[in-house]
This record gives structure tokens, C-alpha cells and sequence, in this order.
């Protein structure tokens, strides 16, 4: 029988943040009991776990664990701001990699599948286009992290998954997001500023969503990218989106060098998912399709 079809219960580590955010809905809309955590309590509903400090069998209960419903863990929980990686080092690492994989661990002893989400940021962005075959070898400490986190998971956890993820981007201009950075810019008049040479896949989070029920589904393991196949430079991106919402963008883009950054951005992260789509059958959400959902809702926002 497939997890599904036994209504597979899901923990949600990082259930607050955007990744989080799209998943909980989606697991309810499919009938998947689900526990979800955060650090900051802003959001009700949801379990308080840190990393920094918390077991999850402290905070989730050990009945959780022995009740013998089949049980997967997305780890969404990260430091995901690039400079703090590099000035707290630290304490990121702790969070990142020592306590992630602490978490890991505990989770993988007590029968639960870990699903942990990583980033195109093991790669040190020079040639792009990158499958699951491409050597990691990130240029800053957040990447660094997610190598050291997936090296441990794919190594000595059968059963584990990983889904690689590029730049993220939500349909929802009521959340924060890449998109709803840039539509404040624009409506302020402000130019958008790009690192030039960046090129991603922007890849709508609500993809991510019905991407992880879908592997879960399918008993998945391994690493895969779950990556849009349509691949952007930055500045082209702001441009498509301001066209979409009938504005001209104002692009201003100067080389990594001019930004006031304390760590490294690899520029070509974008994926190729094909191990992902072929597997799956999936098909991701158009940028097209995102910008148009966005308008819609801005409209509806705004009347
Ligand atoms: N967004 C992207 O474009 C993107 C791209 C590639 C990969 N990823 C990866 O996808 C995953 C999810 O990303 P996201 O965009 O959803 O990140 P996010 O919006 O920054 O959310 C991070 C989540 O981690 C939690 N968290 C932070 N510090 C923690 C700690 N000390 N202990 C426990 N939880 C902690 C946050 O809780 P609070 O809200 O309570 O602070 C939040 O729920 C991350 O692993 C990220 O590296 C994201």
C-alpha cells in the first residue's frame, strides 16, 4: 500500500516559513494529519521548536512517535539569510547542520522518513543547469551547510529524501516573497535591483507543496531536484513580471562585487529536474502562470 493510501501523518519542522506556509494547506486539502513548528510563535496552530535548544520528542510528544502511524518529517526549519550564515557563524551552523542533523537522527530512530529540504546553493554557480550528478562545491556558508546536511542524510539514512530547491516565488501578493518585494518597488518607483549574471528557476511554492506529497506518494528516496524547468536571469524575471502586471520596470543590475555582501551568491543555480519530472509525472506552474495568479489576486487585494 502506498503512504498515501494509509494517510501518511506529516511533521512539518519550519511550518511558519514560505515553504511551510504552502505545505500545511496543502497536506489538509489531502486529508494528511499534520504538525507543524516554528520558533517565533507568530503563527497560532503550530508547535513551538528551536533548534537552537529543543528535542522534538519534548516538544511533539513521545506518544507522537509510538503510535504507529507512518510518519514523515519535511525539514523546512533553516537560517536561510546568506550574510547571517557567514556573521553568526556559529550559531548557524549550530542550527544549520549540528541540531538539523541531531533532529534528523532522532526522527530516522523513531521510524519517521526524513524528507529535508536543501538548496542549488551546494553549487558554486559557474556552470548552471546542474543534475543530481554535479559535484557540490558551494561558495558560502549557508551552501556549505546544505552539503553537510545532505552528505550525512544520503549516506546513513536509507529511505531519506532530499529535494533541492531553487529560488522559491509565491502567487500570493498578500505574503512576502521575491514577487511581492519587487511589486512594491515598482508601485514606489523604485528600480529593481539585480545581481547581473544571476540566472534561476523560479519555482512557485505551491509546486514545492504538491511535490513533496507527490514523492511521498511514490516512496521515493534519494535526492532530487524539484526545480520549474523554465530558467531566468534576474533582470529578465522583473522584467516579465512588471510587463505581466502592465508596468515597465525600471532594472538596475551591477556585478555581486558592487553589493555590500559578506558572503559570496553562486550565479547559475538554476536545475535541471528532469530525475524529478520523469519520476513523478509532475508538471510545474509557468512563471506566466504565477504573474497571472498574482494580478488576479492584487485585483481582488485591491477591490
Ligand atoms: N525560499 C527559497 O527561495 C529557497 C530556495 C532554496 C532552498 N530553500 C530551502 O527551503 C527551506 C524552507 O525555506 P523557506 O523559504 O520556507 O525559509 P524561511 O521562510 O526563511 O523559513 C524558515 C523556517 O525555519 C524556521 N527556523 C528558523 N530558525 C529556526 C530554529 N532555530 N529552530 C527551528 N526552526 C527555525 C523558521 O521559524 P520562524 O518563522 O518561527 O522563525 C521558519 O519556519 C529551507 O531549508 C531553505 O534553505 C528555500
Amino acid at each position: 500500500m502506498s503512504r498515501a493510501a494509509a494517510k501518511t501523518r506529516f511533521l512539518v519542522v519550519g511550518a511558519s516559513g514560505l515553504v511551510g506556509r504552502a505545505l500545511m494547506p496543502w497536506l489538509e486539502s489531502r486529508g494528511h494529519p499534520a504538525i507543524g513548528t516554528q520558533v517565533s510563535m507568530k503563527r497560532p496552530g503550530l508547535v513551538g521548536f528551536d533548534l537552537r535548544t529543543d528535542r522534538i520528542a519534548d516538544k511533539v510528544g513521545p506518544a507522537f512517535f509510538s503510535d504507529g502511524t507512518p510518519t514523515v518529517a519535511v525539514v523546512c526549519a533553516s537560517i536561510c539569510q546568506i550574510d547571517r550564515c557567514f556573521r553568526e557563524r556559529e550559531v548557524a551552523r549550530l542550527v544549520n547542520v549540528v541540531n538539523t542533523l541531531r533532529l534528523i537522527d532522532d526522527l530516522s530512530a523513531r521510524g519517521v522518513k526524513p524528507v529535508f529540504i536543501s538548496s542549488g546553493y551546494v553549487f558554486d554557480g559557474e556552470r548552471g543547469y546542474y543534475c543530481e550528478e554535479h559535484e557540490r562545491r558551494p561558495v558560502c556558508e549557508y551552501g556549505r551547510h546544505k552539503q553537510a546536511v545532505e552528505e550525512h542524510v544520503l549516506s546513513r539514512i536509507p529511505g531519506a529524501l532530499v529535494l533541492r530547491l531553487d529560488k522559491v516565488v509565491g502567487d500570493d501578493p498578500a505574503q512576502e516573497h521575491l514577487l511581492t518585494e519587487w511589486h512594491r518597488w515598482l508601485a514606489a518607483g523604485r528600480p529593481v535591483t539585480c545581481i547581473a549574471g544571476q540566472v534561476f528557476s523560479p519555482t512557485l511554492v505551491k509546486d514545492v507543496a504538491r511535490a513533496v506529497t507527490r514523492v511521498v506518494d511514490l516512496d521515493l528516496k534519494g535526492l532530487y531536484h524539484v526545480a520549474n524547468p523554465e530558467f531566468f536571469s534576474r533582470e529578465e524575471l522583473a522584467r516579465q513580471f512588471a510587463l505581466a502586471l502592465g508596468r515597465e520596470a525600471a532594472i538596475e543590475s551591477k556585478p555581486q562585487s558592487e553589493f555590500a555582501f559578506d558572503d559570496p551568491r553562486p550565479l547559475k543555480t538554476y536545475l535541471d529536474a528532469t530525475k524529478f519530472i520523469k519520476a513523478a509525472d509532475f508538471r510545474f506552474t509557468s512563471m506566466r502562470e504565477t504573474f497571472a495568479d498574482f494580478r488576479a489576486r492584487l485585483g481582488r487585494l485591491t477591490s
